[in-house]
């Protein structure tokens, strides 16, 4: 393994690779990885995506074309990879757990800001406007929270909850044995929930796990918390939920298509005291960034 191309390359990921970097070369590339870039990959063993780049059939084809070695992923999801065209061909390496608190802690202070208003307050003291109207919240002592996966990030979320001391419900097929948190059917989750956050991958089941006939089964006035996947939402179905108050508000750190386009039916949202919406920054704070590309040089360095 001689040269590593880095896709979605900002410039915090070219501080830590370099000072990394003992062996390699390394090509960094701002551009996505999709069909039309692939090609800047030719002539290196090791290709290092972001969430965002494609790695369909037709990526991994070109990528196996040009005898690339090894995909190490820079990041814990791995919904974006086509695992089928891969399994065989081509090692697919990805970073588990590498930011359980920074997602948990980030998913927190949406829910803290939906719930107080706390970035709307903001602008408004700066326009020495000291009203409290509209910027009314409830106490989330006492109120009951539902957290949908129960993995690496979902787990810390809940805990956090608990220090609130709130109730914590949780849903996963694999359900954790914990006297903390009640482990229910999601049926029961969305029925009692005052919150609801979601920590679950995306996959084929969970594809529009929040879409119409859920949002029904859900409390009038719920808030709804994505770090996960944009996908995991319908968001025609979130937009009018929200507009008949069904859902009050809705904290996301991940959209179906980021960055987030104009024709995205949640840009007719225009309250921002029904919709946060951050770009995906969850994982960043500084020690995830460090560890996750520590793991990823690892990953690199186990497989060569
Ligand atoms: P994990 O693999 O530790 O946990 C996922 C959990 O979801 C597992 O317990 C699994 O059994 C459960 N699950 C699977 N199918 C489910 C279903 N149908 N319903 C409910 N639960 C289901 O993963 P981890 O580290 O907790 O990450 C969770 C997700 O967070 C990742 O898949 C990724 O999409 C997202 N993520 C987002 C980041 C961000 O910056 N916003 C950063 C890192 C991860």
């Amino acid at each position: 393994m001689h040269t590593i191309a880095l896709f979605d390359v900002k410039s915090y990921d070219r501080i830590w690779f370099d000072q990394l970097n003992q062996h390699y070369q390394i090509k960094y590339f701002e551009p996505k990885l999709t069909m039309d870039t692939v090609s800047l990959a030719a002539g290196c063993q090791a290709v290092v995506p972001f969430v965002n780049d494609t790695l369909d059939a037709a990526v991994i084809d070109a990528l196996c074309r040009q005898n690339v070695a090894v995909i190490a992923l820079r990041c814990a999801g791995f919904n974006h990879v086509d695992r089928a065209a891969a399994k065989g061909r081509i090692p697919v390496l990805r970073v588990p757990g590498y930011s359980p608190y920074a997602v948990a802690e980030h998913t927190m202070g949406l829910l803290l800001a939906l719930n107080r208003k706390i970035h709307k307050a903001y602008f408004r003291t700066r326009d020495f406007n000291f009203s409290l109207n509209g910027l009314i919240g409830f106490d989330l002592h006492g109120k009951t929270v539902g957290v949908i996966g129960t993995g690496k990030i979902g787990q810390v979320f809940a805990r956090i909850c608990k220090g609130f001391g709130m109730q914590v419900l949780t849903y996963d097929p694999y359900p954790i044995e914990d006297p903390a948190f009640e482990s229910v059917s999601l049926e029961e989750l969305f029925r009692r929930s005052d919150v609801i956050s979601l920590h679950c991958p995306l996959t084929e089941q969970t594809r529009h796990l929040i879409c119409r006939e859920t949002i029904a089964q859900m409390k009038d006035g719920v808030y709804l918390l994505n770090t996960s996947r944009g996908m995991l939402i319908e968001s025609q179905a979130l937009l009018d939920a929200l507009q008949q108050k069904k859902i009050a508000g809705a904290g996301l750190d991940v959209l179906c298509q980021e960055p987030m386009r104009p024709e995205n039916p949640l840009f007719a949202i225009k309250d921002s005291r029904k919709l946060i919406i951050t770009p995906h920054m969850a994982w960043a704070p500084v020690e995830t960034r460090e560890r996750l590309m520590r793991c990823v040089y690892r990953n690199i360095e186990e497989i060569k």
